[in-house]
């Protein structure tokens, strides 16, 4: 009789919840833009699916939302503390991924560190600017469809030093900028630059995200790796990284970024003239890392 009286409740709740599924999507009916409405929609059919599935308790659902606000209020101007939960979670390599181009180099995770611009240095220039790191020289070449070269695309990379710390990290210890640069390829869609090698480093733990890994028994490090967004007018902006080949945590990215065509060899090259050629000394790494974009078809229907 009790088992009964529990399933018609159920039924009878089912019933409710999915009119209120309905009614709270078909609220949004009146949206001017489409898109707006489609999101909309599914952000409430698929949050209401998981409370239904997990069916929380009022004090679990005030947990979560004091999480979230923890969140937020983690971020300010240098510091992404969203960004990183959506890189924890894998939903910014999901957004990758379902943004992909077969044709063109993989893209990966923005990271939370991209919220300064880039300085803007000259082909050849160093982004260090403390020089106690592993001298490293980066180079590579912009190119399209077929391999042509990409001429003027602006390549904008930015790294950790070689203790895994980026300079909003250590406002005390590095110059601001230190570890970025923005190059704009020459005629050939060629880059260099140099640098060093960047170390693998536990993203920030000491916030909600941090709390997050704990409670998971996860850990929180990266593999090394140096940030590069290239774009060029008619081409989709790529968001990428080159992984360090030989770096520790490229089968474990706490935020599952790493892609088999990004790891890149670090080769060391103990040559005085060629150390000489790239203005470092002897011996240096080096690494080579050819960006392939995709056209941008929204540009080609504009034109
Ligand atoms: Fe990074």
């Amino acid at each position: 009789m009790d088992s009964q009286v529990t399933g018609e409740a159920r039924v009878g709740e089912a019933q409710v919840a999915s009119a209120l599924t309905e009614a709270v999507a078909a609220s949004f009916a009146g949206a001017a833009d489409p898109r707006t409405r489609e999101v909309l929609e599914a952000v409430v059919r698929h949050a209401h699916a998981l409370v239904r599935e997990l069916r929380p308790t009022q004090q679990e659902w005030q947990q979560a939302v004091e999480y979230l606000t923890a969140v937020g209020q983690a971020c300010d101007d240098t510091r992404q503390e969203f960004v990183l939960l959506s890189d924890v979670l894998g939903i910014s390599s999901l957004v990758e991924a379902v943004n992909g181009d077969p044709d063109g180099t993989a893209g990966t995770v923005l990271g939370p560190f991209h919220m300064t611009d880039s300085p803007v240095r000259a082909l050849g220039d160093s982004i260090d600017q403390v020089g106690t790191g592993t001298p490293c020289v980066v180079t590579g070449r912009v190119t399209g469809p077929g391999g042509t070269p990409v001429p003027g695309a602006s390549v904008d990379v930015w790294q950790c030093d070689e203790h895994g710390f980026y300079d909003v990290q250590q406002p005390d210890l590095q110059p601001p900028g230190n570890g970025r640069g923005l190059f704009t390829a020459d005629e050939q869609g060629r880059f260099r630059f140099r640098t060093v090698v960047p170390s693998h480093y536990p993203i920030p733990t000491d916030g909600p995200v941090g709390r997050l890994l704990r409670a998971s028994h996860r850990h929180s490090f990266r593999p090394a790796h140096v940030h590069l967004i290239a774009a060029a007018p008619g081409f989709r902006t790529l968001t990428t990284h080159l992984f360090v080949a030989d770096s520790p945590y490229l089968d474990s990215d706490a935020v599952f970024a790493v892609k088999p065509g990004l790891v890149v060899d670090f080769a060391e090259v103990d040559d005085p003239e060629q150390a000489a050629r790239h203005g470092v000394s002897a011996p240096f790494r080096q690494a080579d890392f050819d960006v392939r974009l995709v056209p941008d078809e929204r540009a080609k229907v504009e034109q």
